[in-house]
C-alpha cells in the first residue's frame, strides 16, 4: 500500500548539503548548514566533552531505562544555566530528544490543554510551523524582521500580541534569532513580557543558541525577565549547539507555573507524552553535559571555548558588516546583529548565481551562517558578493 503515500519534497537545507557535497571545486564555500564552523571549516567537539565522555566511559555502571522525565541531575543543572532558578519560579522539566524533541512535546501539550492557536513571528525556523501544524495548532503569522532594512518589527510584532486572544501561545526565540540574527533589547522583553501577562497569552521560548549570542548569562536576560512577569511558560532549550551535541539529541522542555503542583502536572503530561512517542530521551548527550556542569574545571573549559567560538563569530560578522554595507547600506546592522546567522537581501537569481559561478552556497532564502566562513575567505567572499 505504499504507493498510496506521496514521495515528500527533501528538506530545502538537507537537500542544499548534498548539492554542496557533490560540487568538486576546492574553493567551494559553504553558508547553508546550521552548525558551527571552526576556522578549519571543521564541526569540533568540546574538549570539556570529551571528557565528559572519557569519563563516562570509565564510570557509568548501567545502560537501563532512564525514564520518560528523563535525568533530574541535568534538568537542574541545565536550568540553572539558563538562570531560571534565580527567578524563585515553580518550575519542573522533562530531558527531550533535542530542542525539536522540546517543542514537539510543547505543542502536543498546548493541544492537549485546549490551546487553538500560535502566535509565530516569521521569518522563523522552518520546522517551527511544521512542528506546530503537526501537533494540529493553528499558526497565526506576523512579520517580525523586514530583511532590506534589516529590522525587528517591533511595532507589528506588538500589535499582534496585543490582537491575541486570551489562551493563545506565542513562540519566542531567547536570542541569536534564527534565521535574521535580529535582536530584542532589554526594555522591548520587558514590553512583551507586560502583553504576554496582560492578555494571557502563553509563551513558549525556544532557546536554541545560548553563548552564541552576547553570552551565556546575556543571552537570558529576555528569558528571564519574561519569566519573572508572565504566570506560566514554556522553555525548550536546545543543547545542540551550545555544547556541541549535534547528534546526540540532547535537549529539555521545562514548564513554569504558579505553584510547584501545577508545574509537576505539567511535567506528568510532558511525560505521559513523550512515553506515546520515543518512550524515554536519549541519555548519552544528557550525561555528557551533566558531567560538563557538575565539574568546575569541565564547566571553566567549557565556558572558554564557547566564549572563543562567540568571538569567532562576532569578528567575522564584523568584517562583513564593513564589507558588505559600501553595497547594502542596511547590512551594516549585520554588526549588531547577533548568533549564526543573517538573512542577506538577495534574490533567488542572485543566490543560485553565487552557487553556479562561484560555489558559495546557502539557501534561497539568504540566510547564512557565519561561522561557514574562514577569515582568510571573508575578503574574497565580500567581493563576490559585491560584484553581484
Ligand atoms: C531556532 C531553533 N530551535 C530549535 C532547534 C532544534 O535543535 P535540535 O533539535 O537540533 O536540538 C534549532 C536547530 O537548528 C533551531 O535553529
Amino acid at each position: 500500500m505504499f504507493d498510496m503515500l506521496a514521495r515528500q519534497p527533501d528538506d530545502p537545507l538537507l537537500a542544499l548539503i548534498g548539492l554542496f557535497r557533490k560540487d568538486a571545486r576546492p574553493g567551494k564555500i559553504d553558508l547553508g548548514v546550521g552548525v558551527y564552523r571552526d576556522e578549519t571549516g571543521a564541526t569540533p567537539i568540546f574538549r570539556a566533552v570529551k571528557a565528559a565522555e572519557k569519563a563516562l566511559l570509565e564510570t557509568q555502571q548501567t545502560k537501563s531505562y532512564i525514564g520518560p522525565e528523563g535525568d533530574a541531575v541535568y534538568l537542574d543543572l541545565l536550568w540553572s544555566l539558563t538562570g531560571g532558578n534565580k527567578t524563585g519560579r515553580a518550575v519542573a522539566g522533562v530531558q527531550t530528544p533535542g530542542g525539536s524533541g522540546a517543542l514537539r512535546l510543547a505543542a502536543d501539550l498546548l493541544q492537549g490543554m485546549g490551546v487553538k492557536r500560535i502566535l509565530l513571528g516569521l521569518p522563523s525556523w522552518p520546522n517551527h510551523a511544521s512542528i506546530f501544524k503537526a501537533a494540529g495548532l493553528e499558526i497565526v503569522a506576523y512579520p517580525f524582521f523586514d530583511v532590506p532594512s534589516q529590522t525587528v518589527l517591533f511595532d507589528r510584532m506588538v500589535e499582534a500580541l496585543d490582537g491575541a486572544s486570551a489562551g493563545d501561545a506565542v513562540l519566542l526565540h531567547a536570542s541569536c534569532h534564527n534565521p535574521s540574527g535580529g535582536v530584542l533589547t532589554s526594555l522591548q522583553w520587558q514590553e512583551i513580557a507586560a502583553i504576554v501577562e496582560r492578555r494571557g497569552l502563553l509563551p513558549l521560548v525556544d532557546l536554541a543558541y545560548q553563548g552564541f549570542g552576547r553570552g551565556l548569562e546575556e543571552d537570558v536576560v529576555g528569558l528571564r525577565s519574561l519569566l519573572a512577569a508572565v504566570p506560566e511558560a514554556l522553555v525548550a532549550i536546545s543543547s545542540s549547539k551550545s555544547f556541541g551535541l549535534y547528534r546526540e539529541r540532547t535537549g529539555a522542555i521545562f514548564a513554569v507555573a504558579a505553584s510547584q503542583v501545577l508545574a509537576d502536572t505539567a511535567r506528568s503530561n510532558l511525560a505521559a507524552l513523550a512515553r506515546i512517542s520515543y518512550s524515554m530521551p536519549p541519555d548519552h548527550g544528557a550525561a555528557i553535559v551533566r558531567g560538563i556542569l557538575e565539574s568546575e574545571a569541565l564547566k571553566a573549559d567549557w565556558m572558554q571555548e564557547l566564549d572563543g567560538m562567540r568571538a569567532r563569530i562576532q569578528t567575522i560578522r564584523q568584517s562583513l558588516a564593513a564589507g558588505l554595507k559600501g553595497r547594502w547600506p542596511s547590512l551594516a546592522a549585520m554588526a549588531d546583529q547577533e548568533g549564526m546567522f543573517s538573512l542577506l537581501p538577495l534574490s533567488e537569481a542572485e543566490v543560485l548565481r553565487l552557487r553556479a559561478d562561484h560555489g558559495i552556497y546557502m539557501p534561497t532564502s539568504g540566510r547564512i551562517n557565519i561561522a561557514g566562513l574562514k577569515t582568510s575567505d571573508v575578503d574574497a567572499v565580500v567581493s563576490k558578493f559585491i560584484a553581484l
